[in-house]
């Protein structure tokens, strides 16, 4: 049986492209009538990691920076409590901003500000402005939500004022809290701007004597990803939902196993009332709310229809904590594992328990009865592989199995594609018949031209392979395409390889701390790279079994070039689904043979990404990027097919072909 094979043709078929350059031929005989190979219906996924300000100032839509005075300087060496806050005393009036931690609004959340107005005359006022993200973008028409914890000091009275203010000073809306009680208590207003804004901050001010308590200050667009409340940036978000994802994983990456087992990931920490999440630094050196936190990441895999994947650590942290080259790996003491570990078993009754279980009445009280049906678990994420970690990830496994049989776990072996972790975490894999591992590779476009048949040879029914992470060096045309080359290997080799994603997903133009990335964006825009492309037409349309078939190219493929191709069946659709990668500068002319189908429509879906090889779509974001006003994006048309037929593939293509079969 074939699934795959490439061979080379004679030459003489060649004939000249318009450039001069002597056209690629190959043939391609697809084997509908032989046994079909199951493959993973959820090969194609995605990986989250709040990296770049992905979730805070990102994905997750709170306007708000440093909204509950929780920010300090181990996040960042130069920000403390009041940064990204800015008082101001006007007309006349006198006051201070400070900090305290008495009688907190929860001791998770120990901070707030206290804003104290003295000599107020008339038109005087105090004020506190907030910013946001590098400024606050609204949109004219759209309503904002702001929110507030607020008390004042017994018998203190007056109104707190709430604005949405330009840069200039000019209010583009506003709104009053009459008056505030002498306990913690949430108070609600909505803020509709006349005109767009891209720069806007938020004020909050006061013009009479006293003092007011101020705590996780708010301003969400009240149109949130599928209007879920504490949600979701809806453009973003949409982002993601059209990749069509298989699978989401979060939280990361390093943000996982932390910055020292201080800093070690904790769900817990990350669901409830907002106002009582703890917060947390972020191993890339910024700030985590846990607004967007195990609740929503479980909500939003719901609403795309995509298999939850969280990853937690394996009682290690990061063998880069403290910036120590792969020296810095910390271990929860032995002592404390047993709670570490009931914690991890906690997770899966958060996800799947009864409504009325410890853990499942948390999430029904979150709005979720229902359970959220997770079923893979990653322990691990890129670990150096030790003892300290081989100890402790056996115990964490051991517990699982024991406890939860049902649950997939997806262990790690190390950074790299190769290496001394690598071989000793594919030991382990094998030593204790972990169902998947996690394999991770950034390398250059050619890497992934040489590494076609790295999954060819790996053993069949044993451990599994996740490619959690992977990416070439670059967001042009050439890298899209050489990861789709790539992909093309990875749906040959479903059988071994059950998921893959791209990473990373997201970045904020401006605070680029990894590169390249999947999506950038800033507050008002998304700029999908090619790369994004190359992962939809793959995600969206997968199939979950290989169609044998063969590859027989005109020509030897120089270097840095690669023709390759793959063929899947869907069977919900009963699609046959072709794709074709022509990375090369020459048009490939492919003889297509279908054998064995009885029929097939005369006319297919085709979706074609093509163009500039060394263009990007987002320039280099680096720089802030020059956006392409013309980005190459995937253009779609029908073509006349039949069981053998002719397609040219442009040069620099990738052409994915949907054939109905009967
Ligand atoms: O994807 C960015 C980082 O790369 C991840 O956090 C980490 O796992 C890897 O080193």
């Amino acid at each position: 049986m074939l699934f795959g094979t490439v061979a080379l043709l004679g030459r003489s078929a060649a004939a000249e492209t318009p450039a001069g350059k002597p056209a690629n031929s190959a043939r391609i005989e697809i084997h509908s009538d032989q046994p079909a190979k199951p493959i993973s219906p959820v090969l194609f996924g995605i990986f989250f990691e709040d990296l770049s300000y992905a979730a805070d100032g990102g994905l997750y839509a709170e306007l708000v920076q440093n909204r509950s005075f929780e920010y300090s300087a181990s996040d960042s060496p130069e920000w403390t409590q009041t940064s990204f806050w800015k008082f101001s005393a006007t007309g006349g009036a006198g006051g201070s901003f400070v900090i305290q931690d008495a009688n907190p609004l929860h001791t998770n959340n120990p901070h707030y500000a206290v804003v104290n107005c003295g000599n107020a005359g008339a038109g005087g006022e105090v004020a506190l402005a907030n910013n946001g993200f590098d400024g606050i973008a609204v949109k004219s028409g759209e309503a904002y939500d702001f929110s507030v914890f607020a008390r004042r000091r017994p018998g203190e009275k007056g109104p707190l004022h709430v604005r949405l203010e330009a840069a200039d000073g000019s209010v583009l809306a506003k709104a009053e809290i009459p008056e505030l009680s002498a306990d913690w208590q949430k108070y609600s207003a909505t803020l509709t701007p006349a005109r767009d804004e891209a720069n806007a901050r938020l004020v909050i001010a006061m013009s009479t004597r006293g003092a007011v308590y101020l705590d996780v200050v708010s301003l969400f667009p009240h149109k949130t990803f599928k209007g879920r409340p504490n949600g979701l940036r809806a453009d973003l978000a949409q982002a993601i939902a059209d990749l069509k994802p298989k699978f989401v994983r979060f939280p990361g990456g390093c943000l996982a196993h932390g910055d020292g087992v201080a800093n070690i990931y904790h769900w817990k920490d990350t669901i409830g009332p907002v106002e009582q999440r703890k917060e947390a630094k972020n191993i890339w050196r910024y700030h985590q709310t846990h607004g967007l936190g195990y609740f929503e990441y479980f909500q939003f895999c719901e609403d795309i229809g995509a298999t939850p994947l969280p990853i937690v650590a394996a009682g290690v942290s990061c063998q880069n904590s403290d910036y120590a080259h792969g020296t810095g790996q910390q271990c929860i003491p032995m002592e404390d594992m047993p709670a570490y570990i009931a914690d991890i078993l906690d997770l899966i009754e958060y996800a799947n328990g009864p409504a009325d279980s410890t853990w499942g009445a948390k999430r029904a009280a979150a709005g979720h009865p229902e359970p959220f049906h997770l079923k893979y678990l990653g322990v691990g994420n890129e670990d150096a592989i030790t003892p300290g970690f081989t100890e402790r990830f056996k115990m964490i496994f051991d517990a699982l199995r024991q406890k939860h049989p049902e649950i997939t776990v997806v262990g790690t072996v190390g950074p790299s594609p190769a290496g001394g972790d690598y071989d000793r975490g594919w030991k382990l894999a094998k030593e204790l018949s972990i169902p998947i591992v996690d394999e991770h590779y950034y390398q250059q476009p050619n890497w992934f031209l040489k590494n076609t048949n790295r999954y060819d040879t790996y053993e069949r029914n044993k451990t599994q392979v996740y490619v959690g992470e992977y990416a070439s060096w670059g967001n042009t045309l050439r890298n899209a395409l050489a990861e789709a080359v790539h992909m093309t290997s990875l749906e040959r080799n479903g059988d071994v390889v059950h998921m893959a994603s791209y990473a990373p997903l997201l970045c904020k133009l401006g605070q680029v701390q990894w590169y390249p990335d999947m999506v950038y964006f800033n507050n008002a825009q998304v700029f999908l790279t090619t790369n994004y492309y190359a992962q939809q037409l793959f995600s969206a349309n997968g199939g979950d079994a290989y169609v044998p078939s063969a590859l027989t190219l005109g020509r030897e493929p120089e270097k840095g070039e690669a023709i390759t191709m793959s063929s899947v069946r869907d069977s919900a659709s009963g699609e046959l689904i072709i794709k074709l990668v022509n990375l090369s500068a020459s048009a490939t002319r492919a003889a297509i043979r279908i054998d064995g189908a009885q029929g097939i429509d005369p006319e297919a879906d085709c979706v074609v990404l093509t163009g500039d090889v060394a263009k990007t779509n987002a320039g280099d974001p680096r720089a802030r990027g020059n956006v392409s006003a013309d980005p190459i994006k995937p253009v779609a048309s029908r073509v006349k097919v039949s069981p053998a037929f002719d397609y040219d593939a442009p040069a620099f293509s990738l052409t994915v072909l949907r054939l109905k079969t009967h």
